[in-house]
């Protein structure tokens, strides 16, 4: 644009200086009207290498701002994928996040569930470690109605044995657990005979007893609570004999008898 301002305003000049002196010779004028043209034409031709470089310089630059546009276009591409990846990248975590939670509380559950059943069974094996065993016996009818001093009654009809303490042989009960026992002696006498008894441990006097009754057959019963050691004994022995010292069993149920309980172990 400046290069063809330039060439404007030299032809115009050209054209301003035209001579107007009668006295020139033709030759003359035109030998400097040659001499302008040669000068146009060099101006003209630098005008145009100056354009012709001015137009390579803003041709370099659009190529400098296309490759600069490009690796921009380039780069927000690369961003964009970023970000995209990135975000797949946290929805699967989120994913495997949520699985894993849920994966976590199944195990939890699942473990509690285990406890739960190894104390249910541990409980059950010393559920029967701690249950009292049943020791209960029951027996009637001594073997002889007549007492002498320190016989052991050996009530013979065995009603009920659990735990097979008792033995109808001897008349004695042998503790097969240690515990808390009860004991328990039913005395019946003919009318105008005596009975003195005792429930004994190891030989020792736990409770006594004596019963007497003029006109009737009579009862009376006498308790025992005594702590045992495992192969302890308990008996019943007569503390006093003589021809007037006599059991009695004159009824289906009115029994002379001995029976024996664990309470406690
Ligand atoms: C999911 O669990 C696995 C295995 O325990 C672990 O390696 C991973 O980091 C966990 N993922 C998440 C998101 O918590
Ligand atoms: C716990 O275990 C029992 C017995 O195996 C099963 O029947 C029950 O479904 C389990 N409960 C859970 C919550 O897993």
């Amino acid at each position: 644009m400046t290069g063809i301002l330039q060439l404007l305003l030299l032809v115009s000049a050209t054209v301003a200086s035209e001579p107007s002196c009668p006295a020139c010779s033709k030759y003359d004028y035109e030998e400097k009207v040659l001499e302008r043209i040669i000068r146009m034409e060099f101006a003209f031709e630098k005008v145009l290498k100056e354009n012709k470089a001015v137009s390579k310089t803003v041709e370099q630059d659009l190529t400098r701002f296309k490759e600069e546009n490009e690796r921009l276009h380039a780069t927000v591409d690369a961003l964009k994928d970023q970000h995209e990846r990135a975000e797949r990248r946290l929805v699967s975590l989120m994913g495997e996040f949520e699985r894993n939670q849920s994966s976590t509380l199944e195990r939890t559950v699942s473990d509690s569930n285990t406890t739960l059943e190894q104390t249910i069974a541990a409980f059950n094996g010393k559920k029967d470690q701690i249950a009292i065993p049943l020791v209960y016996f029951h027996a009637h009818s001594p073997q002889t109605s007549s007492l002498s001093t320190g016989e052991v009654i050996v009530y013979k009809t065995v009603e009920t044995n659990d735990g097979n303490g008792y033995s109808p042989t001897t008349g004695k009960f042998t503790a097969p657990v240690r515990g808390l026992y009860l004991f328990f002696m039913h005395t019946c006498t003919p009318s105008n005979n005596y009975a003195f008894l005792h429930i004994v441990k190891e030989g020792t006097v736990l409770i006594a007893t004596s019963h007497y009754d003029k006109d009737y057959y009579t009862c009376s019963s006498s308790q025992a609570i005594v702590q045992l050691e495992a192969g302890e004994t308990v008996w019943v022995q007569s503390s006093s004999g003589a021809s007037n010292r006599i059991l009695n069993e004159d009824h289906p149920y009115r029994w002379t008898s001995f029976s024996g309980v664990l309470l406690h172990n």
